[in-house]
């Protein structure tokens, strides 16, 4: 990638050499967001999208550039892996593992207990009948024990259980806060969450097992969220169940409002309670002009929004010495998820739909560039590569 070489300025402040082409490695261009996290520790992410590497040049060569920890954003939930009952299909998970080895990139695993992108046999066997409570736990036990051991010793962090506790707007929320309606609370009861955690852990020890939800660290304006979940995974780790981290997803909108130091805050009390923490699916969407194919904002104060949450996100993690990585959620506003969820709004990453880098990146170069000129070395990454 030839994007230009960041460098502190006289001021402190920093300023961005014109045309000093970087020097590519294996391990990143120089002023990659891999490399400038590198020096303090803190592996930079993001989600895959399958079908997009290796048939698009330029998309696969931003991943290989730019990132050292690689999530896929589907090919490893259940739907993919299993789509007919018996039939494992691990070939394009297999294919991203591979490229990440290739390029020296560890692999968040995502995600193994979900209600969502749920096989349509199992679903459609509940909801029929001929899947009973008992057979759902056997075969939920095995989906994941098979998953886990074919990428045994492949896998940094996994996302074991994912998206369990209510949101202030979810009608049925249990005592502990989590959401009563969730499918697998409902067939199987909550303590299929420290189930999933120790079939995990069996099928490969080494891997760094996380709880990821959204709304967990700051963005919940009552942060009645992340007390439950917070008090949930301590009541786990209590109890001996193999839980090492949580992710905060990271998914905002500007036009919610953002408190880095509020996830900060956050953050830091996992931390202080023996947990890892990472950022998982960061991205910061806003209302876009639907007819524009670019995802043009409606509001020129969101081009200046956007990128400032990306900054205080990245910032929250390099202050929590525990905060291991930091993922965006597809790196490109062409393969963003969020255009066909949120009617009307977009421009949610760091690249645009052409994957050219946006105001977003460069902060998040900045920032690193920054960090490992002024922040405390961040070392032990838990890796086992
Ligand atoms: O694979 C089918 C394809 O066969 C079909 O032709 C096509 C038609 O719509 O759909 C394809 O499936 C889509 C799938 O992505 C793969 O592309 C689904 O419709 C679509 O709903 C699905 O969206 C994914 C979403 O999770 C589902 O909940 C997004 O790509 C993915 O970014 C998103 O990721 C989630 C995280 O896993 C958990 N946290 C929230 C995050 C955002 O929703």
């Amino acid at each position: 990638m030839k994007l230009r070489l960041a460098v502190v300025g006289a001021a402190g402040v920093l300023v961005m050499s014109a045309g000093a082409a970087a020097a590519s490695t294996s391990h990143g261009s120089n002023d990659s967001l891999r490399s400038l996290g590198a020096k303090i520790g803190l592996r930079i992410g993001t989600a895959v999208n399958a079908n997009k590497l290796n048939s698009d040049a330029k998309y696969t060569e931003i991943v290989a550039d730019q990132f050292s920890t690689v999530t896929p954003e589907n090919v490893m939930k259940w739907d993919a892996i299993e789509p007919t009952q018996g039939t494992l299909n691990f070939g394009p998970a297999d294919q991203l593992v591979t490229f990440a080895k290739q390029h020296d990139q560890l692999v968040r695993g995502h995600t193994l207990l979900w209600h969502n992108q749920l096989p349509g046999w199992l679903t459609a066997g509940v909801g029929g009948g001929t899947i009973d409570n008992t057979q759902l736990k056997a075969i939920l036990k095995k989906h994941i024990t098979d998953e886990v051991t074919h990428f045994k010793g492949k896998i940094w962090q996994w996302d074991v259980a994912n998206e369990f506790f209510a949101n202030a707007w979810d009608p049925h929320p249990l005592a502990d806060g989590i959401n009563g309606d969730d499918f697998w609370v409902q067939h199987l009861g909550e303590g299929i969450v420290a189930d999933a955690f120790r079939w995990a852990h069996a099928a490969d020890p080494h891997a760094l097992l996380f709880y990821n939800d959204f709304n967990i660290a700051g963005e919940d304006g009552t942060n009645a969220k992340a007390d439950a979940v917070l008090a949930f995974a301590v009541k786990l780790k209590h109890a001996g169940v193999p839980i090492d981290g949580i992710g905060d997803q990271g998914h905002l909108d500007t036009q919610f409002g953002f408190s880095g130091t509020a996830m900060t805050q956050d953050l830091q009390r996992y931390a202080d309670n023996g947990f890892k923490v990472a950022l998982t699916e960061v991205d910061v969407r806003t209302f876009i002009e639907t007819t524009d194919a670019n995802q043009t904002p409606t509001d020129q104060l969101s081009t200046f929004a956007q990128p400032y949450e990306y900054s205080q996100m990245l910032k929250a993690c390099l202050a929590v010495r525990s905060c291991i990585s930091f993922t965006v959620w597809g790196f490109d506003d062409a393969d963003s998820w969020v255009p066909g969820f949120f009617v009307g709004e977009g421009y949610a990453d760091i690249y645009d739909v052409n994957l050219n880098p946006k105001p977003a990146y460069t902060d998040l170069q900045q920032d690193l560039q920054l960090a490992a000129h002024g922040a405390q070395h961040r070392t032990g990454s838990g890796a086992h590569s």
